[in-house]
């Protein structure tokens, strides 16, 4: 947009040009570069991911969960710089049948499981720098408490009867299935076993007297909730799905399972012979966090944003908003719904061996790269494919060549010997092509570049906001590639400092160059933020000067002063991002995947 009112500038008469320029002056340095209305800086917002299931250990899937939650979470600080106004939960579900039946195999007390594998996630999460605030165990004391005073809520407002509860039950999905949604495979022995169509895991035939939730009253609340807030579950065929599921028949669920075949979970409140519905356990995770039930809790709720796979969806944006409506709360505020990661076009199974582990991806791409290609490559509308060469050729190519190289060819010191942010000239480079006079150098790409970087930051706000990371990264990306562009245009390792005839010039391609990575930098801290440190830091921004609210790119070209202008370049002049196909020969050898 702001590209194209930069060209029609030159056709403009003076007092129409005056109004554009006025116009694109205003649009790109106001107060609010990222046009977020006032009322939201103020916002509140809580992020959460769901619960990780401890009857394995974390892989690659479970991370990137995380990270797309980490990254939603880290932008909205950019954007609302107060902390005490964003929290970030994540932790481990550790009740149920599927928990019970793995410590069982492993010759574990459940405890014992829950403990060893809660710290693998715990550690995980650590060394990816995820930056939760909160991490719950299920098994904590403050979740049964929230748990039971939940159920309580529902059963006082007459939500919840006993009854006879007969069907298909899958303890890997901890799901009950209608019969249409189970079919038939050859088990171990060559037998027919049923299993669920969706997942293929095998279901069991379960009879049994539980505590059930109305859930059929809440169909057309349900609906009303979702025809109004058209972005309630992000993306959108979501959401579509959501209310085509709607149109089917929402039977009443089972809360409780039997005490004596289940008993790794929370008892019902003065029924000790039923253990809670464990998705009913792990989804008021979400409300524990926040200190339900005591009132705190109600300055961050409904404010909640909950990431999730799509696998889980069903859960999320059925049960738990009925759930809440049902205990008099409002449904979540949003949900945004991820597809799920194959390993070489498979799906990842313990069965079948190919399960990768992120940890050992994390050593050998390193965090912030191995967090930049689980985003970059991410897609949350479909299943995405995972394997070693893609990772290698992606970080080479957009973090240690473009990137990295950019960084490079513009403050090494045979280019930049001064060491310093260099002085943009305005006649060099005038506010609109039409005023470029005799010392004028930039050329129509120039102002292209301009108006790319300078729409970059809305841009990638609006890519946050309909949960589309991977074209945030895709569009910084192709910036960087302009820039790049531009800096080869204009070669100004030909350019000559004692000149006075290029020196001004000189300074402004490298002055335009890092004015644009001031704002790659700034805007990729949500994704790869020791990289995107190490950038900043070389370009001698403070830690002050990093947020959304402060990115006013190339104030000089609007008329305003820069503050970097002859400022000292940061002293860590080593490589921003390690190549990684020098060790490709090792890698095609020992890891396929
Ligand atoms: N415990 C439940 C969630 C309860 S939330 C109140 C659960 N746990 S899980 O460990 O099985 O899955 C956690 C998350 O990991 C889900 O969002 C799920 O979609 C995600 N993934 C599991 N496998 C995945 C891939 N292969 N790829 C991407 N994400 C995947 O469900």
């Amino acid at each position: 947009m702001l590209r194209i009112s930069a060209f029609r500038l030159l056709g403009r008469t003076g007092a129409s040009r005056l109004s554009l320029l006025e116009d694109f002056s205003l649009r790109h340095y106001s107060s609010d570069p990222l046009g977020v209305r006032d009322d939201t800086r103020d916002a509140r917002a809580y992020f959460t991911t769901p619960i990780f299931y401890v009857n394995a250990a974390p892989h690659i899937g479970h991370l990137y969960s995380a990270l797309l939650a980490d990254a939603l979470c880290r932008h909205h600080r950019l954007r609302v710089p107060s902390a005490a106004a964003t929290r970030f939960s994540t932790g481990t579900d550790e009740h149920g049948l599927k928990i019970q039946q793995a410590a069982a195999a492993a010759g574990l007390a459940p405890s014992e499981l829950c403990d060893r594998v809660s710290a693998q996630f715990q550690q995980l999460f650590r060394e990816a720098d995820i930056s939760s605030t909160d991490f719950i165990r299920t098994t904590e004391a403050r979740h049964r408490m929230a748990v039971q005073h939940f159920w309580g809520v529902l059963k006082a407002r007459g939500l919840l009867y006993k009854g006879l509860y007969e069907g298909w039950y899958c303890a890997s999905d901890e799901c009950f299935l209608p019969e249409a949604k189970v079919t038939r495979q050859p088990g171990p022995s060559g037998d027919l076993c049923p299993v669920s169509l969706e997942s293929g895991h095998p279901v069991s035939w379960t009879k049994e007297e539980n505590y059930i939730f109305r859930l059929s009253q809440f169909r057309e609340p349900l609906q009303r909730w979702l025809r109004g807030d058209p972005q309630a579950i992000t993306p959108e065929p979501f959401h579509h799905a959501v209310l085509q599921w709607l149109e089917e028949e929402l039977p009443d669920l089972s809360v409780s399972r039997r005490s004596s075949h289940l008993h790794w979970g929370i008892p019902v409140p003065g029924d000790d012979s039923q253990t809670i519905y464990v998705w009913l356990d792990a989804l008021v995770n979400y409300l524990t966090v926040i200190g339900y039930p005591n009132a705190e809790f109600k300055s961050w709720w409904p404010t909640t944003s909950h990431i999730i796979g799509k696998d889980i969806l069903k859960f999320h944006a059925i049960y738990w908003p009925a759930l809440l409506l049902g205990a008099g709360m409002s449904p979540p505020h949003r949900i945004y719904v991820h597809s799920h990661w194959t390993v070489c076009g498979q799906k990842m199974s313990k069965s079948l061996g190919n399960v990768v582990d992120p940890r050992t991806c994390l050593d050998r791409y390193t965090v912030d790269g191995f967090r930049y290609f689980l985003l970059r490559q991410g897609v949350p509308n479909w299943d995405c494919d995972y394997y070693g060469e893609k990772v290698v050729k992606l970080l080479d190519s957009e973090l240690a060549f473009a990137l990295g190289g950019l960084l490079n060819r513009c403050t090494a010191n045979r280019i930049n010997p001064s060491g310093t942010y260099p002085a943009f000239c305005t006649t060099c480079f005038p506010s609109e092509p039409g005023l470029v006079g005799p010392s004028g150098r930039a050329q129509a790409e120039d102002y292209a570049l301009v108006s790319a970087v300078a729409t970059l930051p809305k841009q990638v706000a609006d890519h946050y906001d309909n949960f589309q990371i991977y074209k945030a990264l895709e569009a910084v990306s192709s910036c960087v590639r302009q820039t790049n562009g531009f800096v080869q245009r204009h070669a100004p390792w030909k350019l000559n400092w004692e000149s006075p005839v290029d020196a001004p010039w000189l300074g402004t391609v490298l002055h335009v160059a890092l004015e644009c990575l001031r704002v790659f930098g700034t805007l990729l801290q949500p994704v790869t933020p020791s990289l995107a440190d190490k950038l900043l830091s070389r370009l001698g921004v403070s830690a002050t000067e990093r947020g959304l609210g402060e990115l006013h790119f190339l104030p000089r070209f609007y008329g305003h002063p820069c503050p970097f202008e002859g400022r000292r370049l940061g002293p860590e002049t080593g490589v921003l991002f390690p190549r990684l196909d020098q060790s490709r020969a090792w890698l095609v050898k020992t890891h396929k995947t």
